[in-house]
């Protein structure tokens, strides 16, 4: 019941604060992420795990992607790129590590990353920390890539920010299931 529990009432949180998860925690959290459905066994999901100085780090890059997207950029805009990596104690690259299989395309390799994901949420959630899962720009592009010093199969596909939940406590909307589900029997 527990763990269905933790699959219903599961919420994100941008507001996130020490603590983060033990080490041990942590191998207990990748655990789950690389139990996430996985075609013919791929294995396409890497993690990049930032925290303490390794957040400055990717504040250098976040700034170096934002100047090489447009040179002319002014300095508060650059300030607010640098600021992205300290909103949570720890921020978590999601990289998928694209293999050349004839019956497995790269938007299934994705999306065994985008599982990989939720499995994190989950146990992040069953653990008492928090997380949100965040794309835009910085997601789904070479220069990131490049820049974070991926391979070239290798892509960005979000960033979990981790922490401990600060915020208010969210209310969870009910859904009218007839909305979403059709049933033939
Ligand atoms: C692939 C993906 C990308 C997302 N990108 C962002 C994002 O860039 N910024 C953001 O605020 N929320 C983003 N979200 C939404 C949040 O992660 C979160 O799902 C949403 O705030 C709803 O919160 P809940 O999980 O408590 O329902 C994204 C979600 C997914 C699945």
């Amino acid at each position: 019941m527990e763990a269905i529990r933790n699959l219903i009432e599961r919420t994100s949180s941008s507001h996130l604060a020490l603590p983060i998860p033990s080490r041990e925690e942590m191998n207990t959290i990748y655990a789950a992420a690389l139990r996430a459905p996985d075609h013919k066994g791929l294995k396409p999901s890497r993690f990049i795990e930032v925290s303490g100085d390794g957040l400055e780090k990717l504040s250098n890059i976040f700034s170096s992607f934002a100047k090489i997207k447009n040179p002319d950029i002014d300095q508060t805009k650059i300030e607010r790129y640098k600021k992205m990596p300290y909103r949570a104690p720890l921020v978590m690259v999601l990289v998928s590590s694209i293999v050349e299989n004839k019956k497995v395309p790269e938007i299934e390799q994705m999306m065994s990353t985008a599982c990989a994901a939720q499995c994190i949420l989950l146990a992040l959630n069953a653990l008492n920390y928090s997380g949100i899962w965040r794309t835009g720009e910085l997601s789904f592009n070479k220069e990131i890539s490049k820049l974070l010093g991926l391979d070239d199969n290798e892509c960005v596909i979000g960033y979990l920010y981790i922490g401990t939940d600060t915020g208010p406590v969210k209310n969870i909307e009910g859904n009218n299931l007839q909305d979403f589900v059709s049933i033939w029997d």
